[in-house]
Order: C-alpha cells, then structure tokens, then sequence
C-alpha cells in the first residue's frame, strides 16, 4: 500500500502547492463556477451539476502551505448516490510540459487513508495531515484528479496548477 499512500501524498501536496500559486498570482480569472468553495485553490474541472460528490468546502491551513511545514486538510461533501468498490481516481500529474505520473488509483483504498470505507455515501467531513517537503524542485505543476464510479459516472473532477 506504498503506492497508494504515495500517490495521496503527492497529490495533496501538489495541490497544497499550488496555493503558493493562488497567493502570489493576481491572474488567474476568477469563475464562482468553476472554483472549489473554501480556502484553497483548487477548481473543478468544468462547471458540472452532476458531479456525484457535491463539495461544501476544501480548507487549507495554512494557506498558502508552507514546504516543511504540515497541511491540515479540511473538507466537508455530499455523495449524492452511493459509492461503490470499483470507483477509481485518473491522476496525472505535470512538471511543464512534462507528464510526470499518470495513474490510476483505487479510490476506496485511497479514502482508508482518511478513515473512511466504501460504501461511501451521505454527508462527509474529512481532515488530514500532511507534511510537505521543505525542498521542492522549481517549476510549474499541474494536477488533474478525475473520479469516476465503475461504471464511470463522475464523481468529481478537480485541477490545480503549482508553480514553485
Ligand atoms: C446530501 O445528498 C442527499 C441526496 O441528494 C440529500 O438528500 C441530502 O439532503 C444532502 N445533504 C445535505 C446536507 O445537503
Ligand atoms: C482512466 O484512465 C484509463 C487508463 O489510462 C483509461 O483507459 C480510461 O479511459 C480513463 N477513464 C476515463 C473515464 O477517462
């Protein structure tokens, strides 16, 4: 299970990451339909009403994160129809150009990482840390978490771009 909690690292971090993005940027455009309610600077990946998973908030502290310091993740959402074992997350991660990681994970193993256990239904309110490397190559990161039930009804899809 090294891979999966690696691949849940990184892509907590390469989310947190891109807060340093949002902070020190001034032009991104904002789009109340595309970004994710909260602290954070995540967007879904288009304005959709039929996500399975509605997100109430995603909160970062701090925001910005800090490389070397611990994230606390705070999220709050609604799976409006059960989740089922089989559900799986499309990740890819880029550095520039560059395809770093492209991968799939099962997202019932990954949500053991938070306590919780498929079925997944209902009202959740998850929070994690995590720590973040105090060293991190420069660059710009761009991440594209895509979930899907088996039989690929879309959960959520979520994009952050980092730039270090
Ligand atoms: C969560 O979703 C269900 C199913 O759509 C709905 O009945 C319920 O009211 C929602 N809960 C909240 C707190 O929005
Ligand atoms: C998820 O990724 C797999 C492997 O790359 C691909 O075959 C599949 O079509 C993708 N699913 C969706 C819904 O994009």
């Amino acid at each position: 299970m090294k891979f999966t909690a690696t691949l849940l690292t990184l892509l907590f971090a390469s989310l947190a990451a891109s807060t340093s993005l949002f902070g020190s940027s001034q032009t991104i455009l904002a789009d109340d339909d595309v970004d994710v309610p909260g602290k954070n600077p995540l967007k879904f990946c288009q304005a959709n009403d039929n996500y399975l998973l509605t997100i109430d908030f995603v909160d970062l502290t701090p925001n910005p994160p800090l490389p070397g310091k611990t994230l606390t993740i705070k999220a709050a959402g609604n799976f409006t129809a059960d989740v089922a074992e089989g559900a799986y997350i499309n990740l890819s991660v880029k550095y520039g150009l560059i395809t770093l990681l492209r991968r799939q994970a099962d997202l019932c193993e990954q949500m053991k990482n938070v306590d919780e256990e498929c079925p997944l239904d209902g009202e959740k309110v998850l929070t994690k840390d995590v720590e973040l490397p105090s060293r991190i190559p420069p660059g710009s990161y761009s991440v594209l978490a895509d979930v899907y039930t088996k039989d690929d009804e879309q959960i959520t899809c979520l994009i952050a771009d980092v730039h270090f």
